[in-house]
């Protein structure tokens, strides 16, 4: 008997931590997949006035959510995480690595500072807390989803983002090597690569210190990109939210290992 569709996408009793999901790409996962009926813990560096917005959209359409306010870059966070979404929902089903940060910087300015600060968010604090998940999950015998947020400059570099496009490619390889330990608990491990998506961090990409003239050119460079893409339009959070919802839910349950392009066509061109 195959599974009915309405019950293929219903996450209903199950518990996801979204890292990074104050705004932008997590704001929508962590919309999404309260919609499906999961529990959801927010784990993000910002104060929690700034995710109310993303849980009030929430609590008004009757879903769970719970905010744990921690900078995933310290690995000494990863236990009051776990604790957090055990004290609250009882149990861990789901993890979206999601949180990130990418700023512009030719390789002739690499500077040490960003490359670690990017490296402990976008690569260390995805493989720690997948650690931790997968020997909870392990412990519980129910297996489970991890889902990493990587990027399509992981596959192909945009430029001016050396170091970012690093710890992506990191993160692309952690997930197969993750899925190819852990597929026999019943876990599987998959990322996403989003294109360009319209978010708070994508417009800040810069950084504070831009001049006018160099944002003039960017949102220049950004139209003449956007007519280029084969959907001709950015992306938005819902559209890595669906790809989200989709891995976390049964209707991928033979997908482990891979990478899944969101991207408007972007690789074609
Ligand atoms: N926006 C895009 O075009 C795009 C494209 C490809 C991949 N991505 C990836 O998608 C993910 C989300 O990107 P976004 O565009 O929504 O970014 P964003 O900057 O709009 O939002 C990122 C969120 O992560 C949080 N965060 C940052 N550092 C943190 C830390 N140390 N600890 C906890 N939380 C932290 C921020 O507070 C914010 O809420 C990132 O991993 C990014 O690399 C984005």
């Amino acid at each position: 008997m195959q599974t009915s569709i309405k019950t293929l996408f219903d996450l209903s009793g199950k518990t996801a931590i979204v890292t990074g999901g104050a705004m932008g790409i997590g704001s929508g996962i962590a919309k999404r997949l309260a919609e499906a009926g999961a529990n959801v813990l927010i784990v993000d560096i910002v104060e929690k006035e700034e995710a109310l917005e993303t849980m009030n959209e929430i609590y008004e359409i009757g879903g769970k959510v719970e905010y744990l306010q921690a900078d995933i870059a310290k690995t000494s966070n990863v236990d009051a995480i776990i604790e957090k979404a055990i004290m609250v929902f009882g149990d861990i089903h789901i993890l979206v690595n999601n949180a990130g940060i990418f700023k512009y910087l030719p390789v002739t300015n690499l500077t040490e500072e960003l490359w670690d600060r990017t490296m402990n968010i976008n690569l260390k604090a995805p493989a720690f807390l997948s650690k931790a998940v997968v020997n909870f999950m392990i412990a519980k015998k129910h297996g489970g989803r991890i889902i990493n947020i990587s990027s399509i400059d992981s596959l192909k570099p945009s430029g001016n983002l050396a170091t970012y496009d690093a710890s992506k490619g990191g993160v692309r390889m952690l997930t197969r090597s993750f899925a190819k330990e852990v597929g026999k608990y019943g876990i599987t491990v998959n990322d996403i690569a989003p294109g360009g998506v319209n978010t708070p961090g994508a417009a800040k990409i810069m950084g504070d210190q831009a001049s006018q003239e160099q944002m003039d050119a960017m949102k220049a460079g950004m139209e003449q990109f956007v007519k280029s893409l084969p959907l001709q339009r950015m992306g938005e959070p819902e559209d890595i939210a669906n790809a989200t919802l989709f891995l976390a839910s049964n209707a991928s349950a033979y997908i482990t290992g891979t990478t899944l392009v969101v991207d408007g066509g972007l690789l074609l061109i």
